[in-house]
Parts: structure tokens; sequence; C-alpha cells
């Protein structure tokens, strides 16, 4: 509040404040924009949003975590370069204007402790948290998910980020204790119980910004396009090649039988991670719900495998950080979590055993990639 003030001047009359979590995906990775299963969980770390409305048409965007500010007038709210962060609050406002809403003046604070660029979704998570406040403070009578679906077409139209709906609906669906097990085609969902047993999860961040991510995550997209285009002109052509019109409507076993018609050595493993990590969420589900907790670890581990030879998305620091954990025998699975190319894995492990356990981590992964990783 304080530093509200000092930022913005004023008292503290009619600030409000509204919270949204960051999220870690459990299993169901590069699944989303392949409209199948997800098993994403929310995160105790997120964003804070200290909010009040002006009296004209101007919005002021500051942050504790950056030095950098940005002010707007409300009848151009267009993406700029150099508002860097701010871009995607500012995206929130101008797909609430194109539903036809009028957003009065208002200073923003936010206030966040997920770390960056780390994969927890810090991004979804401010777009979140702003249209929730604007949706508040303005009376805007959207429900939640229509936020949800509100905050991922900011992030693809107004920031140019080409991502599926996962985050957004983590972070605006969430419940505590519980796993969403989201189908993300049809958004069909129900909250699991993270019943985890004598277990825990440990967020570890390899603490390596993820640079070139976002090229390398269209690269994927593409290529499973590209997979999917081979398997449906051969369905046109032959009644024996039968599926819907995603690559997550393939069980493994008739993938099995089709993956020749794809000629691409390359593009068949991409469709064969698909289909396979779709699988592992069902399978992950039920092992949760039974308690199964060593089914679970063993599906993470078959995950970041995957993840590993046949998407390609993990890299020295991910398979470093996974391998150290797996090495651990308190821990009984581990995968990245997130697009990959660095950000965050997670650990499935014994409860009582976290701190000999980070500290083994810690050591193994600072020999082999030269700095430290930080445990959640
Ligand atoms: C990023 C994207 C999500 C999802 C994951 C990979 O986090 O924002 O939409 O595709 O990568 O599962």
């Amino acid at each position: 509040m304080n530093v509200f003030i000092q930022t913005f001047g004023g008292t503290g009359d009619e600030i409000r404040s509204f919270f949204t979590p960051g999220r870690i995906n459990i299993i169901g990775e590069h699944i989303d924009y392949n409209g199948g299963y997800v098993l994403p969980c929310s995160l105790k770390m997120g964003t804070h949003a200290l909010i009040r409305k002006r009296g004209d048409d101007t919005a002021r965007f500051a942050s504790t975590n950056f030095d950098l500010q940005a002010e707007i007038p409300l009848d151009d709210v267009a993406f700029d370069p150099a508002h860097d962060w701010a871009n995607y609050p500012k995206g929130i406002v101008r797909l609430m204007q194109d539903d036809g809403h009028t957003i009065g003046g208002f200073d923003i604070l936010f206030s966040g402790d997920i770390p960056n660029a780390a994969g927890l979704s810090s991004s979804a998570s401010i777009e979140l948290v702003t249209a929730t406040a604007l949706n508040d403070v303005f009376s805007l009578g959207y429900e939640p998910i229509e936020l949800v679906k509100l905050s991922q077409r900011a992030e693809n139209q107004f920031c140019g980020v080409n991502c599926g709906i996962m985050d957004q609906f983590a972070v605006g669906m969430g419940k505590d204790g519980h796993a969403i097990y989201l189908h993300c085609d049809t958004l069909d969902y129900k909250h699991v119980p993270l019943n985890l047993g004598g277990y825990t999860i440990v967020v570890m961040n390899t603490n390596k910004r993820r640079q070139l991510n976002e090229s390398k995550y269209n690269e994927r997209r593409s290529e499973c396009e590209q997979a999917l285009a081979f398997l449906l002109r051969a369905k046109s052509a032959s009644t024996s090649c039968q599926f819907d019109t995603k690559l997550t409507d393939l069980t493994p076993e008739a993938f099995a039988e089709l993956s020749h018609l794809i000629p691409d050595e390359t593009l068949r493993r991409r469709a064969r991670h698909v289909i396979q990590e779709n699988e592992r969420v069902k399978q992950a589900v039920a092992a949760l719900e039974s308690g199964d907790m060593e089914t679970l670890g063993e599906l993470l581990n078959q995950s970041h495998a995957s993840l590993r030879d046949d998407y390609e998305v993990t890299g020295l620091e991910l398979d470093t950080l996974v391998s150290e954990a797996q090495k651990n025998p308190v821990c009984i699975g581990a995968r990245m979590t997130g697009a990959g190319f660095g950000g965050c894995a997670i650990a499935l492990m014994k409860k009582d055993a976290v701190d000999g356990f980070a500290e083994g981590v810690i050591a193994g992964y600072e020999k082999v990639v030269g700095y430290a990783p930080s445990l959640y």
C-alpha cells in the first residue's frame, strides 16, 4: 500500500487488492495446442495487484519487481516494445475494449514472487490478475472462464506469443490442494485432489533463462501440424486410416499402425511424444486418484524421457537437474515442466527428506552446469 502511494500519490482510499497464482504442470507437456489432456496445478507463488480508479482516461502501470513504468492514453492501447512487461496488462485492457467495454482511467501496481522466465507462468498470472481486477473494478460481468480465454487471446494477439490455453486456465481456475484435469479442446475439466500420501512436489529452477524459447516453441507447434497433415491426407484417401481431427484423438496403439504414413522421422517422433504423453495424463490421473504414487512417479520419468528424446525440448540444464533428482532414492519421479529449453522441473519425492535431497541436487547440478539451481 505504501509503495502504491509513493508511486502514484493520493491516499490509501479506494485501493483494491487482487491476487492470482503461478502454475506448474504435473504432466501433459506440449499437449494443450494439440487439443488433448493436461494436469497443471496452481502455486502459492503468484502476482498481487493494487488498483485504484482515476478520474480521467489514462492508465499507469508499475511493478515492485521492475523499474520500468508505463503510462498510456486509453484511447490508444497498442503494443510497444519499450513497455516490456507492461504489454501483458495492456493486452488485457485492449482485448476488453475490443469486446466493447469502456475501461476508465486507473493506476495499477503489481508485485510478484514467481521467478520470471522460469516457466511458472508469471505472464499468465499478470494477465489474469489484471483481467480479474479490471472486471471487478469496472463491473464488466465476465465469468472466470471468459477471463481465462480473454487472457490467452491477449497473449496470442496483442503480445504475439502463440501459447495454448493451459497456463491461463491453470492460473484462473485453480483450487487449493487440487490439480486440474483439463481437456484443452472442449475445456471440460475436473479438480483432482492432490493427495500425495507421504510425498511432496519440489519445484526446481534451472536458473537458465528460456532464451530461444519462442522460436523453438513455434517450430514444435508447426511440426505437430505437419505430422497431423500427413495423417489427415491418408485418412481422406483410405477408410482404414480412421481418427478424428487431432493427434490427441489417436491412442498409442492406433498411432503404431499409422505412424509409417508420416515419412519424416523427426515429425514421427514429435507426434509420438504428443500421443503417448496424452495417454500418460489419463494414467497419471488414475494413479493420483488411487493413491499409486510409484506409478505417478514412473509416468513423470517417462514424460521427461519423451520430451528429451522425441520432442527435444530439454537441454543440458533440465536434463542434469532431472537426472540429479532421479538419482536420489527419495525421489520417485522427475520431469521438466512448462515449455522447456530451460525454466523449471519438478520432482516427486518423500516429504520428510527434502533437505538432504536439495543439497545433493544443488551440488550435482552445479558441478555439471557451473551455477546453482533454486529449489522451492
Ligand atoms: C508454455 C505454453 C503453454 C504450453 C506449455 C507446454 O507454457 O504457454 O500453452 O504449451 O508451454 O506444455
